[in-house]
């Protein structure tokens, strides 16, 4: 009974082309009506108070932060003009604690300041700096703020699982600010930037042609450049160059989507439910989730995996989107990297026919264990004859060859339809880009800067986007079209722009 359970899904999240044309169509109806009045549509198209972009003649010492949604990063970043471009970057990485996206906005607001000023004081008077000034920053934060100028924003309502108390309607620049403060810190905000903006400045420092930037991973976004005289919403409000960055915040676009029972059940037992549906169907937080609750379908109405449904895989976010893209990298005969990440996550065992031992990692043995013989329990020494058969039972669930296929097949079908999905997000761009401005975007090479994890990391998924792109657009008009991955550029896009916007340049 697995097998019609697999057919119903692929055919659920089936994305032929008239699929994902009308995703394409209704992207771009949405950035019109988002751009029209505020609440327009569910693409809220913010507006980033950045419309000049770097030009290469930024210079001077400028600092970083990146909140993005795995890691926080601190960056120094010299910048020495035209002709010597980014002299150094120096940074420091630390993934972001699970505790703290649910404490309260000072505790992570005192973490970020803590680590900048760890990292500020390896300065150590290295650079001049004037008297009577302070240090300036670019600050990234990649969460929906509604900016009210370059340096300051308030936070609309935190995304990708945060839920830190007291943060939403604040200035978040004013929360950095007071917890500098409380860390005697004298340094400033110079540029308030979303990641998909900080993105786009980076790559544009390097080539003239980009034109939009996509994050794919923890959480999806993308943002472009738009004329002025196209945002009905601006009321006046000028631009020295006629345009100006706008945050599309695209996690929220929910418009005709082909969605699932597990998207369904998983975005009602989420924190934000009925919120960020496209980020839930595509982005790097949610489609393990996703492949897990078919699995435990799978498991419960199919035997999956044996009479038993493995214990382990019923904990909610237990397999990452990282074991899923690993999975599909496994080209082996009998599916041997599946079999013992399925043990790993989920303590359901292995019958491949091998002796290579595999760490087990199940709540009750955590001991080595043969793929071919399960797990044979307590271990009272080191190497094989040591093992004792004990009454552990967790671990002798079984996944066959053909169960392994399946979980390979349900894989990809969800990063069939995530990456053809975003795909046709980045047409619905283009589209809106190329009817506003009759034509000056095909017949010209038009650059997309990319960043995230899930882009990095999920070959697969990169090859379904772009071939989604191609599709929609055909093979002429897709040669124009550069999906280009820019790793990590928006620490030195926020300092350009920090550069660009700095408290000292008049
Ligand atoms: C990083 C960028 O490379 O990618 C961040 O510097 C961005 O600004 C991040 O938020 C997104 O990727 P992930 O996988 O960490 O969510
Ligand atoms: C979420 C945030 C958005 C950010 C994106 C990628 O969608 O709301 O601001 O750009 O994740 O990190």
């Amino acid at each position: 009974s697995i097998a019609p359970m697999l057919t119903k899904l692929q055919r659920d999240c089936a994305t032929p082309l008239p699929v994902l044309r009308h995703v394409a169509d209704a992207m771009a109806d949405d950035m019109r009506a988002g751009l029209a009045v505020d609440g327009g549509s569910d693409l809220k198209m913010i507006l980033s108070y950045v419309d000049s972009l770097p030009t290469v003649n930024e210079k001077g010492l400028f600092y970083a932060l990146d909140l993005g949604g795995t890691n926080f990063r601190v960056l120094r970043v010299q910048l020495g003009g035209k002709d010597e471009r980014v002299i150094a970057t120096e940074f420091d990485q630390v993934s972001i604690p699970q505790d703290l996206m649910f404490r309260t906005t000072e505790d992570l607001f005192d973490f970020i300041a803590s680590g900048l000023a760890k990292f500020a004081q390896k300065e150590g008077g290295k650079f001049h700096l004037a008297q009577g000034r302070m240090r300036e920053i670019g600050f990234t934060f990649s969460f929906p703020v509604k900016q009210t100028s370059i340096d300051a924003g308030i936070l609309i309502k935190w995304t990708k699982g945060f839920a830190v108390s007291g943060t939403a309607g604040k200035d978040v620049v004013a929360c950095l600010n007071e917890a500098m403060e409380r860390q005697g810190l004298n340094m400033c905000v110079s540029a308030l930037v979303n990641d998909t903006v900080g993105t786009l400045a980076g790559a544009r420092y390097w080539d003239d042609d980009v034109m939009v930037a996509v994050i794919l991973g923890t959480g999806t976004n993308a943002c472009y450049v738009e004329r002025v005289d196209a945002i009905p919403k601006l009321q006046g409000l000028k631009s020295t160059s006629g345009r100006t960055i706008v945050n599309t915040e695209w996690g929220a676009f929910s418009n005709g989507l082909p969605l699932t029972e597990y998207d369904r059940e998983m975005d009602v037992e989420s924190i934000n439910p009925g919120e960020q549906i496209f980020e839930k169907t595509i982005s790097g937080m949610y489609l393990g989730e996703i492949v897990r609750r078919v699995l435990v379908k799978m498991a419960e109405a199919g035997a999956l995996f044996g009479e038993r449904v493995p214990e382990k895989l019923s904990t909610p976010f237990v397999l990452g989107t990282p074991h899923i893209s690993a999975m599909q990298q496994d080209n082996s005969k009998d599916l041997q990297a599946v079999g013992s990440i399925l043990y790993d996550v989920a303590g359901v065992a292995a019958g491949a026919p091998t002796n290579v031992p595999l760490p087990c990692t199940s709540s009750l043995c955590r001991i080595n264990y043969f793929p071919n013989l399960g797990c044979l329990g307590t271990k009272s020494g080191t190497g094989r004859s040591s093992f004792r058969k004990s009454s552990v039972t967790q671990c002798q669930v079984n996944s066959d060859l053909s169960a392994r296929r399946i979980v390979v097949e349900v894989c990809d079908t969800l990063a069939k339809r995530g990456g053809r999905l975003a795909g046709a997000g980045i047409v619905g761009i283009l589209q809106k880009m190329e009817e506003d401005s009759k034509g000056t975007i095909s017949g010209k090479r038009t650059v997309v800067a990319m960043d995230g994890g899930l882009y990095e990391h999920y070959p697969q998924y990169r090859r379904y986007l772009q071939d989604a792109v191609t599709e929609l657009l055909g093979s002429e008009l897709s040669k124009n079209v550069v999906i280009e991955h820019s790793k990590d550029g928006s620490g030195i896009g926020a300092a350009l722009l920090a550069a660009t916007n700095s408290k000292y340049k008049h």
